[in-house]
């Protein structure tokens, strides 16, 4: 053997005793005991030059100590008295999608279904887009029911100020655009909406769910036939929907769209008594109606050949009003409560 050798066999050992993960007294044993692994070396110093045997001396004396600190070294596992492995493991806690999410999966299924495109446009729009294409001028009295959030910042020459959307509705002209005018249109727009508004029905952050279709010939039976599509696949089969005259400055004609009380089955009568989930039968989601003929100019449609439906609900009324669920406090959805969120 040659220093070298030595020196190269000390390192090896070093690392081996290092990985060994041997309870200490059995690896004290292995490497410290009289027949152990550092012995075994410190003879091979005899076949060395005499020259060289003072070195390796030394070299031998740094692996000792070494060695007797990483001895000393407990592995975790045997801290541990000992390890049943037949024991059931510990299961990790696993989280789930937020309702709200979940809801926005389903309703965007449900549309897609029958040829809806889910699109996403922007959650800060100017006025053009949320209120003037609509059928809406500066200063109509009806934009006064969006409660609005204004951005502080400049005002664009054509398309007016910044504001945080209020509805869905934005997407309608842009979905337009972005075909170039060019129906057929089949869209559905699921965004955040915001207004100054809280209390136990309203947040001031919350979903809306916005349908637009476009194309020649499009009538109220293909909208009527669009909500109760949605009303069996996401309520049950027996729901039924229904539309009563409203107005909105983007639509003529305009509806409210009511869906069948799953309680009372749209009787508003439990057992001689009121319904105590609805009260008339109906639940109120939100609205819809024929597409304005301004709207469709506003898109670069011509309302001579073209007609269309829209609708626009909130995705967290729509999704409360579930059979199992019955939420009466909708600001719980944003409370981060664990215990309220687990049991979806
Ligand atoms: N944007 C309306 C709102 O937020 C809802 C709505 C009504 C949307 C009628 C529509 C519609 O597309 O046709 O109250």
């Amino acid at each position: 053997m040659t220093i070298k050798q030595l020196r190269s066999a000390i390192q090896d050992l070093k690392q081996v005793a290092l990985s060994d993960i041997s309870p200490v007294a059995q690896k004290q044993q292995i490497y410290l005991g009289k027949k152990g692994q550092f012995n075994l070396l410190a003879k091979k110093i005899l076949d060395l030059p005499l020259t060289d045997r003072k070195k390796a001396g030394q070299l031998l004396n740094d692996l000792k100590s070494e060695l007797e600190t990483i001895l000393t070294q407990t592995n975790p596992a045997e801290q541990e008295k000992w390890i049943d492995l037949s024991i059931p493991g510990k299961k990790p806690k696993v989280g789930h999608l937020h309702p709200v999410s979940q809801a926005i999966n389903q309703i965007s299924r449900i549309f897609e279904k029958i040829g809806f495109t889910r699109v996403r446009y922007p959650e800060v729009d100017w006025d053009w887009y949320v209120f003037e294409s609509l059928n809406m001028p500066p200063n109509h009295p009806a934009r006064d029911e969006w409660e609005t959030f204004f951005v502080d910042g400049p005002t664009h020459p054509e398309l007016g100020k910044l504001v945080l959307t209020t509805h869905t509705s934005n997407g309608q002209v842009r979905e337009m655009e972005r075909l170039h005018g060019q129906p057929p249109i089949r869209m559905i727009n699921i965004a955040r909406c915001y207004r100054r508004q809280q209390d136990a029905t309203h947040t001031q952050m919350f979903h809306q769910f916005e349908g637009l279709v476009v194309d020649k010939g499009i009538n109220i039976q293909h909208l009527k036939g669009t909500l109760d599509h949605f009303a069996k696949e996401f309520y049950g089969p027996n729901t039924k929907s229904r539309i009563r005259p409203f107005h909105f400055q983007f639509t003529e004609p305009s509806f409210e769209v009511d869906f069948s009380c799953h309680i009372c089955q749209g009787t508003g009568k439990v057992a001689g008594n009121k319904c105590r989930f609805c009260k008339s039968g109906w639940h109120e989601v939100g609205g819809a109606g024929m597409v304005h003929p301004n709207v469709l100019k506003a898109g670069g449609i011509d309302a001579s050949q073209y007609t269309g439906f829209a609708f626009g609900w909130g995705v967290e009324r729509t999704y409360s009003l579930k059979e199992h669920l019955n939420i009466d406090d909708i600001r719980l959805i944003y409370s981060n409560q664990s215990n309220f969120l687990k049991q979806f």
